[in-house]
């Protein structure tokens, strides 16, 4: 956590959520809440709401939920301490110095003075370019297609063919040369001179939009194709996606990921600003760690040859890693999605898009496409190294519904394969997937009834002290299975205990991330609330818990089931059968 929570609650309590959001949404007031348009989604009649009493704010149409903080990080598209710093400014509240760091000022000014250094030589290539010193490279650029519109919203640019030219330019414009070696522009052997000669000029964006680096591609056939800035301390050539500071603009859900940076370019020509590209390097968790932040969910696009198959392999699982999902694109008749898009049109690539393979689908064909499905021997090796990739699988769900598709593929029979995956999970015991499930609809019932158990337990015991105690007594935090409710529970604990009277609003703060937020305020805003009375009775309080426990109960078994763990499945069926015998006293305090 960046701030105090007495920080937090001072910011929360200088920002009151309805004078906030009417600076973005027109809202009426009916009773102690507020209606508008919800600015999340297209709609005309209004069901975005937003309650003075909670702090929060609601979307009944699409969902969105959270409290000022959220609202913020949402429509400025900030992260959490950055949303808390903008809602200070806004209220003329001083932050306090966190701890300070002996350097942080100083690399401070050098941050700032290598970004002014890049927007400077930015602005130099951009002139060069538009110039008849940039002819060739407008030529370039006019040959591949790239409109006079997408040069300037990628600020290219062209660099001079001659030995010191950005050189002289920086050093009359009054910085010394060692910021320049630092910024990785200028060289120092043989005599300053310029790093970047020749070439067309692709400056690099930070989310937010500084420079901090620079690619440079070559215009005849020479090599190396692309220089890139060295690392410098605003430039971690792993840490880059480039296009990510209009993908974070787009606030698209789904991110197209590419390899170049010409894809980007068409790409976002075409309207799909919703898109980034590694920089050379492979897709890492750092790249995930940074997309995270912006979107869920991954498209991957990598060209067909083998090289692209094997990327996209490697990347799934660093980005699944991170919590991202991903789908993968492979494109037929074109090397890559600069010449797809020019070759046959945007329609065309929102097709491919929309049909892009979900990534277990996608390692499954990687497998098939390297036999000979005619051949009874290598239906058999396809089926058996397939069924490993299956055993990986973390729900008993996905297994099956795979082991379907690959006997269709295969023409082997489900069973058989659903043995072979039992066998490649190393099965000691006799402990195996069963060939029925319980169909996904009968799960997701269950499950349902479970969750709004759960949530309905959070809002009693925000709302009654002796309740949360009550609660406390039986229910540990990993009981309500989502981690974020279960971190809810310990806060409301914690505020009951402490003393303060709280707003619900206050609860979601322990969380730094939107989604966290939303779903915590989700808790708040149910569709159907009861009233403390309604469940005070200590019998339907025990029904909700009961029903709580029951579900962690059955996520335990099938856990123990798949790890095989007899003894662990044992100890969990008997607390279940012990529920029975559960009681609860609600003491008035
Ligand atoms: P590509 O060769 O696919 O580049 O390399 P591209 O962007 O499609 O360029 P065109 O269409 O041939 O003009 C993919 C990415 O790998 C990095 C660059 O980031 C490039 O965009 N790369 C490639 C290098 O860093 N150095 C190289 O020599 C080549
Ligand atoms: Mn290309």
């Amino acid at each position: 956590m960046f701030f105090q929570q007495d920080v937090l609650d001072e910011v929360l309590a200088r920002s009151d959520i309805v004078d906030v959001i009417s600076g973005y949404v027109n809202l009426k007031q009916s009773g102690s809440s507020y209606t508008g348009l919800c600015p999340f989604h297209r709609e005309k009649t209004p069901s975005f709401s937003v309650s003075a009493d909670k702090q929060l704010f609601k979307c009944f149409g699409c969902g969105e939920a959270g409290n000022v903080f959220g609202f913020i990080m949402k429509t400025e598209n900030l992260a959490f301490p950055e949303a808390v710093r903008f809602l200070a400014d806004r209220a003329n509240y001083t932050l306090p110095e966190g701890k300070f760091e002996p350097n942080a000022a100083k690399n401070k000014a050098v941050r700032e003075k290598l970004f002014a250094v890049n927007k400077l030589a930015a602005r130099f290539f951009y002139d060069c370019l538009n110039s008849g010193e940039g002819k060739t490279a407008s030529n370039y650029l006019d040959k591949r297609c790239v409109s006079q519109s997408a040069r300037k919203r990628f600020g290219l640019g062209a660099s001079p063919d001659k030995w010191d030219s950005l050189y002289k330019f920086l050093k009359s414009e009054g910085y010394g040369d060692d910021i320049l070696n630092q910024s990785g522009l200028i060289l120092y052997e043989k005599g300053p001179h310029d790093k970047f000669r020749n070439r067309l000029m692709f400056p690099i964006f930070s989310a937010f939009g500084e420079i901090t680096g620079f690619g440079g591609r070559i215009l005849d056939g020479g090599s190396p194709k692309y220089l890139n800035s060295p690392e410098t301390p605003v430039f971690e050539k792993s840490k880059n996606l480039y296009g990510i500071n209009y993908a974070r603009k787009s606030k698209a859900r789904e991110v197209i990921l590419v390899e170049g940076y010409m894809d980007v370019i068409a790409l976002n020509q075409a309207g799909f600003a919703n898109t980034v590209a590694s920089l050379g390097t492979a897709f890492n968790k750092e790249h995930a760690k940074l997309l995270k932040r912006y979107a869920p969910k991954a498209v991957l696009v990598f060209d067909s040859d083998t090289a692209g198959v094997t990327a996209a392999l490697r990347a799934i699982p660093e980005l699944e890693y991170s919590g991202i999902s991903c789908k993968v694109l492979t494109l037929s008749g074109a090397k890559d999605p600069d010449e797809f898009i020019l070759t046959y049109g945007k329609e065309a690539f929102q097709t491919a898009i929309d049909k892009a393979l979900g990534s277990v689908a996608f390692r499954i064909n990687a497998v098939k496409n390297k036999y000979n499905l005619s051949k009874t021997e290598e239906r058999v090796s396809f089926t058996s190294e397939v069924t490993k990739l299956l055993a990986e699988l973390p729900s008993a769900i996905e297994k099956s519904a795979y082991a379907k598709e690959v006997s269709k593929i295969s023409g082997i029979p489900e069973e058989a394969i659903i043995t072979e995956v039992n066998s490649a999970q190393n099965v000691e015991q006799n402990v195996r997937l069963p060939v029925r499930l319980k169909t996904e609809a009968e799960k997701d019932q269950a499950e349902a009834g479970a969750r709004e158990a759960r949530r309905s337990l959070l809002r009693l015991a925000a709302s009654n002290k002796g309740i949360a105690y009550a609660i406390d007594e039986v229910l540990k935090p990993s009981h309500f299975v989502e981690a974020t409710l279960g971190e809810m529970f310990t806060r409301i604990t914690e505020r009951h205990r402490s003393g303060a009277s709280f707003t619900p609003a206050e609860v979601l703060n322990f969380f730094d991330t939107y989604e966290k937020q939303k779903e915590a305020a989700d808790v708040f805003s149910p569709k159907n609330p009861e009233t403390a009375q309604e469940v005070n009775g200590e019998r339907s309080l025990l029904q909700l818990v009961r029903k709580v426990l029951e579900s962690y109960y059955d996520h335990k078994s099938s856990e123990a089931c798949s790890n095989n763990d007899l003894s662990e499945l044992n100890a969990i069926l008997e607390n279940k059968r012990n529920l029975s015998k559960l009681n609860i006293k609600v003491t008035d305090c």
